[in-house]
C-alpha cells in the first residue's frame, strides 16, 4: 500500500492533536510537509512529528506547488483561508479540513465547488459524528425504529480569553461560528436541515476586556421541517478551565441524553418498564475521522462528513448570527 504523503498545514494549538494521530499509522502515513505562516511553528512541529525531516514551507501556494502531496490536514483558523482547497483540487491533494471551513457561506460554497470539481476527498473536523453514542443515535433515528425526533437540546460552556483571533468577531466569526458550530452540525445530522432560526447573543462578561468582539452568551432556537425544534444554549463565562458540552434528544419513544459523544444513556420510552441503554466509550473520534478519510481515498468512497456538510452546517451558524444581529426569526432555503 503507497503510504501518502501528508501535510500540515497551520502547526498551531489543534495541529497537534491531529499530528499525534497521524503519526500512529506509519504504514499509511508519511508527514512530509510542515507549513505555516510563522516558519518556527512549522520547524517545531518538523521537529517534534518528524524528526527534523518534513519540508518547511510558510506559504500554501508553494507547498502544493513542490511538496508532491497526496493529504493535507488544515488547521488553520477561520479568518485563514483563502485558495487552498482550489489548490489541493488541481493538485490531486484529499484533504481533512478543521472547522469552520469559512467565514462566509460564499467562500465556503466556492470550496465544495472546488473539492467536487477535482474530485478530491475532504474531510471537515466535525468529529463528534464518531462518537459510539451518537453513531448508535444515527443509527437508530435513521432507520426510524424510535420515531421521529422532536427536540433536541445542547450545552457549551466554558469560561476562556482564548486566543486572540478568537475573541475578534471578524477573524473567528463569533463563539456560536467558531465553537458551538459543532453543536449546530450535531443538530442537522440528527434531525435534518433547519428551516428557521432565532438567536440572540450578547457580550455580558467581558465588555471590559479590548478587542473582545464575540458573544459570551447566546441562545438559539432552530426549527425543523415538521415541527421539531433545536435549543443551544452557550457561554464563555461559566467555569473557568472547565468546557461543558453535553446535549439531549428526545424522539417519540426515546430520550437520549448525552454527557459527551462517546458517553450517553438511552432511554426506550415506548417499552414498559421504560429499558435504558448505556453506551460508555472511549473512542477517539479525531482518529476516526481520519480513517474514514483514510478508507474514503483507498476505496473512492464517500467521507462522513465532507466540504458540502461543513458549508451546510456554516450556513445554518450564520443564519443564526444574523438573526442576532437584526433580532429577527432567519427563514433558511
Ligand atoms: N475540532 C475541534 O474540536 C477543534 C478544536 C480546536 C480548534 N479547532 C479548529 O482548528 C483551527 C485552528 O485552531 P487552533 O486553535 O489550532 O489555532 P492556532 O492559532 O493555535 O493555530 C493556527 C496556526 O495557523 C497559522 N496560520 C494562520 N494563518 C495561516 C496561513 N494563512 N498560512 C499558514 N499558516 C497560518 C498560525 O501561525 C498558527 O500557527 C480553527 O479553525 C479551530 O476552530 C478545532
Amino acid at each position: 500500500m503507497k503510504r501518502l504523503r501528508t501535510a500540515i498545514l497551520g502547526c498551531g494549538g489543534f495541529a497537534s492533536r491531529h499530528a499525534q494521530n497521524l503519526i500512529t499509522l506509519p504504514e499509511e502515513i508519511e508527514l512530509t510537509a510542515f507549513c505555516d505562516i510563522q516558519e518556527q511553528n512549522a520547524r517545531e512541529f518538523s521537529q517534534k512529528y518528524n524528526d527534523g525531516k518534513g519540508a518547511i514551507f510558510t506559504d500554501h501556494r508553494e507547498m502544493f506547488e513542490k511538496a508532491n502531496l497526496d493529504l493535507a490536514v488544515v488547521c488553520l483558523p477561520p479568518f485563514g483561508h483563502s485558495d487552498e482547497v482550489e489548490l489541493a483540487g488541481q493538485h490531486g491533494v484529499h484533504l481533512l479540513m478543521e472547522k469552520p471551513i469559512a467565514l462566509s457561506s460564499e467562500h465556503a460554497w466556492r470550496m465544495v465547488e472546488a473539492a467536487e470539481k477535482y474530485n478530491i476527498k475532504t474531510q471537515v473536523g466535525f468529529m463528534f459524528r464518531f462518537g459510539a453514542g451518537i453513531e448508535r443515535l444515527k443509527e437508530l433515528v435513521t432507520s426510524g425504529v424510535v420515531g421521529p425526533a422532536g427536540l433536541m437540546s445542547a450545552r457549551y460552556f466554558c469560561n476562556s480569553l482564548h486566543a486572540p483571533w478568537w475573541r475578534d468577531r471578524s477573524k473567528s466569526g463569533g463563539q456560536l461560528v467558531e465553537q458551538i458550530i459543532h453543536m449546530v452540525d450535531l443538530m442537522r445530522y440528527l434531525m435534518g436541515d433547519a428551516v428557521s432560526v432565532y438567536s440572540r447573543q450578547e457580550n455580558l462578561f467581558h465588555r471590559e476586556v479590548a478587542d473582545y468582539t464575540v458573544e459570551d452568551v447566546s441562545a438559539t432556537v432552530f426549527g425543523f421541517q415538521g415541527g421539531a425544534l433545536g435549543v443551544i444554549y452557550a457561554t464563555n463565562g461559566a467555569i473557568p478551565g472547565k468546557w461543558i458540552n453535553d446535549y439531549r434528544l428526545v424522539s417519540q419513544k426515546l430520550t437520549a441524553e448525552f454527557t459527551n459523544a462517546n458517553n450517553a444513556l438511552f432511554h426506550f420510552t415506548a417499552e414498559t418498564p421504560v429499558r435504558t441503554e448505556t453506551i460508555a466509550s472511549e473512542k477517539n473520534v479525531h482518529l476516526a475521522e481520519l480513517q474514514d478519510l483514510l478508507t474514503a481515498i483507498r476505496t473512492d468512497g464517500q467521507t462522513r462528513t465532507p466540504l458540502r456538510e461543513g458549508a451546510k452546517s456554516l450556513d445554518m451558524a450564520l443564519a443564526a448570527t444574523q438573526s442576532a444581529e437584526t433580532h429577527q426569526e432567519v427563514i433558511l432555503k
